[in-house]
Formats: structure tokens, sequence, C-alpha cells
């Protein structure tokens, strides 16, 4: 089968079938499709996009253009297979707490997550502020880690959708991310390929999201548990508000405080607990692990509330390399060296942030990557950043930068204000409540 021949039939907006899809998937992994053949179809998909059974062939034969993870045949028979995905945020440290939680209730949760992308933060770059973790265990580890503590969250490996690997990092270089099958199929070949039972999904929308505008994202929400469950995998689908940082922080070791704290019981900002909960509660309820989602979210609050979770926690982190009491203090987070107050310049309420600016600070702060390959400083990030429709006074602090330098500290303190809107007053009622609830679809 010729790659042009497939390209032009998407180019002039037919429809692919199981074979010619088959082919590509098969090109992207053998080489025998080049990058300009490969690019060329994403670009054509992105303009003609793809039906219902295009995306499920799509998503199928990527899934199974590598290795599909069977737990059961690793000697895992006992307990559901579950996992969770986000479409990306600021401050989204949710699985690091939701991974414990489910574990800590009856499920095995082996979580492929990634590095940061753009302006959004990543878990994997997260848990490396932790001295010694590690995110690519052999499978010896790995499954000692799922045996202790139920959970190991870790990078996809070599193995698993090489299609996507391949693909993904076309469509990162040819302005193809923005499609909603190419999404779908990217996100469910790698979940489907790691062997869950089932899957919850949090897509954001707003000012810190891939997906900005609400309808956007719940056509993507729409679209992946439709393809997700014709496929055989149970999935629920979340929409959350990201028209601010979630949680109190964002950076790689302060979230990784905040989810320690949070674990403990010390601190626990409301709507990342609502957030983290909800989540929970599908998940154990689309995995059988619950008669109803009130149910199951009981059972998640009360083994957060019971502390084990975080015992959990500490054990993955103790299995994978990490501090051996990671719940004890002064175990050695990394601590930036610089750390200044963002004053409010004037007394009002916060009525709009910028999210994608505050991550892209964080990014700039040197806490992510602006090219692959670069080196991540965990200790960088914004600490404790006000609410949205949060009162302030002038010269209360909106934030605070954590860098490495003075220099660095200026200009993040700059990106911060720039991008806070601040208004005179007390905030009205609708901004007030704004992002508390999820949207369940
Ligand atoms: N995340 C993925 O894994 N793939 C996409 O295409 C977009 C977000």
């Amino acid at each position: 089968m010729l790659p042009a021949e497939v390209i032009r039939t998407k180019r002039d907006g037919g429809a692919l079938d199981a074979a010619q899809i088959g082919a590509f998937v098969r090109g992207l992994v053998d080489g025998s499709w080049s990058d300009a053949q490969s690019a060329a179809l994403a670009m054509a998909i992105v303009w003609r996009g793809m039906d219902r059974h295009e995306t499920t062939a799509l998503t199928d034969a990527m899934t199974h253009s590598g290795e599909v993870l069977d737990w059961r045949a690793a000697g895992f028979a006992d307990r559901p297979v579950l996992d969770k995905h986000s479409t990306g945020g600021v401050g989204d440290k949710v699985s690091l707490m939701l991974a414990p939680i489910v574990a800590a209730c009856g499920g095995l949760v082996p979580m492929i997550s990634g590095r940061g992308l753009g302006h959004s933060g990543g878990t994997l770059d997260k848990l490396e502020a932790l001295p010694g973790y590690r995110v690519d265990p052999d499978r010896a580890t790995l499954h000692r880690a799922l045996r202790e503590a139920g959970c190991a969250i870790i990078g996809a490996g070599p193995t698993l959708a090489p299609a996507d690997k391949r693909l993904y990092a076309l469509r990162d270089v040819t302005a193809t991310v923005e499609s909603l099958p190419l999404i779908v199929a990217s996100i469910l070949s790698k979940k489907r390929a790691a062997g869950l039972d089932a899957l919850v999904m949090d897509v954001k929308f707003g000012s810190g999201a891939f997906m900005v505008e609400h309808a956007q994202a719940a056509a993507l929400a729409e679209a992946l548990v439709d393809v997700a469950t014709a496929a055989g995998l149970p999935t629920r689908a979340l929409l959350s508000d990201m028209n601010q940082v979630l949680g109190h922080h964002a950076g790689n070791a302060l979230e990784v405080a905040e989810a320690l704290a949070f674990l403990k019981g010390e601190r626990q900002e409301p709507r990342l607990l609502a957030l983290t909960l909800d989540l929970c509660a599908g998940l154990l309820h689309a995995g059988g692990l619950a008669a109803t989602v009130a149910a199951a979210r009981d059972r998640a609050t009360a083994a957060l509330a019971e502390g084990r979770a975080a015992e959990r926690f500490a054990r993955m982190v103790a299995a994978l390399g990490g501090p051996a009491d990671v719940l004890a203090t002064g175990f050695g987070l990394p601590m930036a060296p610089v750390q200044r107050p963002v004053p409010a310049p004037a007394d009002g309420h916060i009525a709009a942030w910028d999210v994608r600016s505050l991550g892209l600070a964080v990014v700039a702060l040197g806490g992510g990557r602006i090219k692959p390959g670069d080196r991540i400083d965990p200790r960088v990030g914004l600490a404790n950043v006000k609410a949205l429709a949060a009162p302030v006074a002038r010269g209360e602090a909106l934030a605070w930068v954590h860098a490495a330098d003075e220099s660095s500290a200026a200009a993040a303190s700059a990106a911060v204000l720039a991008a806070c809107t601040l208004v005179p007053g007390i905030a009205p009622a609708a901004l007030q409540t704004q992002g508390r609830g999820v949207i369940h679809t």
C-alpha cells in the first residue's frame, strides 16, 4: 500500500479503512513511512478529521504497535488495574495523591506518567525532585514496588506504543498536535498498552489548559470515553477548571512538598481535595471496587484521612529508590536559595490569572524544559499562589517566587504581576465558586 495513496485519500476528505491505518502505523514503527509522509498524513488528519471508526482503528493499531502489558500473567491477578490521565495543567499534582489513595482502596496502579510539556508540568519531573527516585525501574523493581505499595508512578519506556512515540515527536514539530482524533489515539494507545481494567480522565479547560474552551474539552472528553469504551476499557472523564493554579504551588519540589502535606492531612487546598477525591471515586467505581460513586468517594476519603494513602506513597518512594521515610521531615527535598514575595500593587481581588503564563514562568525559572534534554532545576517555582477571587491588600504576596538566583526571580516576579488581573472591591459570587465544582460527564 503506497503511503502517497493513503495520504491522498485523507487529503481529499475520504475515510481511511483499517488496512490503510494499519499500514501507516506499521510504517511509523518500521521506518517504511518517512517523516515527511507521516507528517503529511498527520496534517491531512488535522484538516479533514477522522470519524469514530477511523479513530478507533488508529487507537487499536497504535496500542498494538508494541508491547501490551499483561498484569495477570505477571502475577497480579487479584486486583483491578487502574489509572488516571490528565490532559495537563499548572500545579496539577493529583497523580501523586490519587495513585496511593486508589492503591489503599484495593486497586493496582502502575501509573505510566509523562514529562512536562509546554507550559504544563510533568509527574515524572516532580517525582525526580525526590533524591534517588527512579522513574525507569527494571521490571523486578517495578513488580516489587507494586507488591509493596500497590502503586508505582513510572515512565513509559521504549516498548509501549512506539508508534505514538514517533508520531508524537513529529506532531510536536509540525503543528499537528491539536487534532482531536490524534490526541485520542495518542492518549488511549498508551493507556491500553499499559493493560488497564479501567481509566479515569481529567480533561481540563481554561487559561492553563491545552483546550482553553470548555466546548473543546467537552468534545475531547466525549471522544475519549466513546473510543475507550468501544475498545472495552471502561473510562470516565471529568472536566475540570484550569483558570487558576491547582492547589497552592507550581514547581517540582514545591509540588511534591504540597502532595506530602496533603497526604499527611496537614494542608489540603479545597479544590485540589475535591478534584482528587472525585477522580478517585470515578476510578474506583469504574474499576468495580465500589457499588456507587458516592461509596467510592467515601472509601477514598477514609484511605486519605486514616493515613493509609500516605503510607502507600512512602512505600512506593522507598521501593523505587527514593528516601526510605519520605513522610519524615528533613529527608532532603531541595529548596531554592532565593525566595521572594510578589507584592500586590493595589487593594482588590484576583479577577483572573493567565495560568499559561504562570506555567511558562516556572519553565523560565528552570522548572521545565525549553528544548528537549534540558536539565530541570527541581527547586524552583511559584509557591502559595493566591486563588481566583481572593481578596488582597496592597503589598500582600500574590505568590512567592522560588528561584535559583536574583535575576531569574525578578523576571518571574514580573511575569506573575503581568499574569494577574487585579480588580478593586470584593469578587462577585460566581467568581468565588469558579473551579470549585468538577463537571462530570
Ligand atoms: N497527551 C498525549 O499523550 N498525546 C497527545 O496527543 C496530547 C496530550
